[in-house]
């Protein structure tokens, strides 16, 4: 194991506080998300969220614009990504087309909020362009800028954001953006990486659907290999780490609370 793997994993086994929140389907999930969600904005003058692709979010993002659209002071808010695909911002492959369709279609959330990842620039520059626009529209810990809140996925392999197996040592880039590359498809992305997902106020977890079971228990439970997992690197300084799960997702952990 690399000397940055070990302590990368001394770190995990010390100090890694995170909270389960478990539902019975993706649905209630998204719904006690969305309602975790207004009540963070709520308390806040201004919130700066990094938002996730994938299925769950998608949910979230329906129940959102359908519930809350006049529950939530949008203009509080302020949008960005923790990851977008190398695409145009019309390609249905597109986060921030799945976010407008969902969800900023069907709310009133001024266009200066929203602080999309060019998906179609070339991404060397984009990631250097979006890592620099986090500087100035982000408070800094350290020099690093601080999210109110990070939304994040978990796939089937255990990436999250863009930070696939394959390429983990992205995790501990320098640079606040990273260029990733899908390991089957071979689509770029652009990600932030792990010192930015770890310096956020709150990192939130939507997971569902029996295929991250696997993974997640291996990942809450760390057991064998878990540090091989990107997912399992999410560790907030600030001890602030939910993670809102279906049952299915949950099934494998023991004693099993679903
Ligand atoms: C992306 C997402 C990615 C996603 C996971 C989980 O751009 O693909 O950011 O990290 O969250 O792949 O996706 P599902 O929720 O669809 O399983």
């Amino acid at each position: 194991m690399s000397v940055g793997a070990q302590s990368r994993t001394k770190k995990l086994l010390e100090s890694n506080t995170m909270e389960l929140k478990i539902y019975k389907d993706k649905n209630k999930v998204a719904e006690q998300f969305s309602t975790y969600f207004a009540n963070k904005v709520e308390e806040a003058s201004t919130f700066h969220v990094a938002l996730s692709g994938g299925s769950t979010p998608k949910v979230v993002f329906d129940v959102l614009s359908e519930n809350f659209s006049d529950k939530i002071n949008w203009s509080k808010v302020h949008f960005y990504w923790g990851d977008e695909r190398c695409v145009l911002p019309t390609d249905e492959q597109s986060n921030y087309k799945m976010t407008v369709d969902h969800l900023f279609s069907k709310i009133a959330v001024p266009r200066f909020n929203i602080h999309r990842i060019l998906g179609e620039s070339d991404p060397i520059p984009e990631a250097m362009r979006y890592a620099n626009l986090l500087e100035i529209n982000l408070d800094r810990v350290e020099g690093i800028p601080q999210f109110d809140l990070v939304i994040l996925g978990m796939g089937d392999d255990g990436h999250t954001a863009s930070i696939f197996p394959h390429e983990i040592g992205l995790w501990d880039a320098e640079d606040h953006c990273v260029v990733a590359t899908h390991p089957e498809s071979g689509q770029k992305r652009v990600s932030i990486n792990g010192k930015v997902i770890n310096t956020a106020k709150e990192v939130t977890f939507l997971v569902t659907g029996a295929g991250k079971a696997e993974k997640v228990k291996a990942i809450v439970e760390k057991t064998e290999g878990f540090e091989a997992y990107p997912a399992s690197l999410v560790n907030p300084d600030s001890g602030n780490l939910v993670w809102f799960m279906d049952k299915d997702a949950a099934s494998q952990l023991s004693p099993n609370p679903a």
